[in-house]
């Protein structure tokens, strides 16, 4: 997380000064009741703003158990989750801001995002289609990151409440933005459903053959957010095999087993448990960084993952119908900032990512199911992160 000094002293001026006027953000609240809820949401107007020529906002999604979910159309970024934890009180278990403009700032962190064209990383930041090559910019190492550095996660979304738990956010990325080819429409649906599940719908269609891989990049902290390190989490994710890294993060080709490894999560075990362990993978990706090949890699919704804190008993599931799911472990947070909401820092592991997904670097890897979209046909995929108190 490299900090622009010159931003942080200017955006740290703004936030004093905005001080008064603007209300921060608590993490928990005793009270149940929508208007203390809404004290642990940012305020709409330090979200509404016109940048690129639109405007931006933040739209509050509620369902009928209370939880509430915050999302601007700024890179379509969740930014406050709030469910209950298990005594009842309202936890907010996503990190993120306090104002649009630090999502603005931020480089490199992705808070909430979502992430396209290419989610994770396309080696030496090229691939072909059909013979032509095609150059992204390299924003990490000598790898293409997340969509380049105007990415998705940097564009405004036409936003539209559907109803009071559904959100829709078109995207129009123009043929040869950051390198991609084809004009690409890209609809992502949030819906808050009742069973406390934030579903999140994918789709998108192109003019010319490109390649497409959309997932959301929110950091968790099931403990709630800015309340320490992630380490006490215990995780499952339902993969006996997972996709080993070169030093540049970029999949050797491998579906490696997981079992005898720190890896192997196909029983939950705390994740601090192994991160330190003398192991070549958990050295190159300073600890959980990677992409884990699914039980059933198929298109058939199924369970993923499950991730739960001890503390506050909040358990969460991810279904999806992606093949893959990386583990990132906030390896290269580094909490200098003071962005975060109620003027926290999110210092090193303090959030989790488990982002659905197709296999990195699949553009380069043909043995990789394929994550090229043509005209004519559309990219569907959804993931849910649902919510429970763990029995
Ligand atoms: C990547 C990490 C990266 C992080 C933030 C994750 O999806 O796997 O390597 O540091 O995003 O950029």
């Amino acid at each position: 997380m490299k900090t622009n000094l010159v931003l942080f002293l200017a955006a740290g001026i703004l936030s004093l000064s905005a001080c008064d006027s603007s209300q921060t953000a608590s993490t928990t609240s005793d009270s149940t009741s929508t208007d203390s809820i809404s004290n642990m949401i940012p305020s709409k107007a330090n979200y509404q703003d016109t940048i690129d020529g639109k405007q931006t906002d933040l739209f509050i999604l509620k369902n009928s158990n209370n939880m509430q979910v915050a999302i601007t159309n700024y890179g379509g970024r969740v930014v406050s989750i709030i469910v209950p934890d298990k005594d009842g009180k309202m936890t907010d278990v996503a990190l993120g801001y306090e104002k649009v403009s630090n999502y603005q700032n931020e480089e490199g962190v992705y808070f909430g995002a979502l992430i396209g064209r290419y989610g994770n990383r396309i080696g030496d930041a090229k691939f072909k289609i059909d013979g032509a090559e095609y150059k992204l910019a390299a924003n990490n190492g000598p790898a293409a990151l997340h969509g380049g550095p105007t990415g998705f996660h940097t564009r405004v979304w036409d936003a539209k409440m559907l109803n009071d738990y559904t959100l829709e956010l078109t995207y129009v990325s123009k043929d040869g933005e950051e390198g991609y080819p084809g004009n690409l429409t890209t609809t992502v649906v949030y819906s808050l459903t009742d069973d406390n599940g934030l579903k999140i719908d994918y789709t998108a269609t192109t003019d010319k053959a490109t390649v497409v891989n959309l997932t959301n990049h929110t950091y968790f902290n099931l403990n709630g957010e800015g309340n320490g390190d992630i380490n006490n989490h215990i995780l499952k994710i339902n993969a006996a095999k997972y996709t080993p890294v070169d030093a540049a993060l970029i999949p050797t080709g491998e579906l490696k087993d997981v079992a005898g490894t720190p890896f192997d999560f196909t029983k939950a075990t705390v994740v601090g448990e192994r991160v330190e362990a003398k192991d070549e993978q958990l050295k190159l990706g300073k600890g959980y960084d990677h992409n884990f090949v699914l039980t059933n890699a198929d298109t058939a919704m199924k369970q993923a993952a499950v991730i739960s804190s001890p503390v506050t008993g909040i358990s969460m599931e991810v279904l999806t119908t992606e093949p893959g799911i990386q583990f990132y472990g906030g390896n290269f947070m580094e909490g200098v900032d003071k962005f975060g909401k109620g003027g926290k820092a999110y210092p090193f592991r303090t959030g989790f990512c488990l982002e659905t997904q197709h296999f990195p670097d699949s553009p380069n890897k043909p043995a990789f199911p394929t994550t090229t979209l043509k005209p004519g046909e559309t990219y569907k995929t959804t993931t849910i992160y649902k919510f429970a108190i763990q029995q």
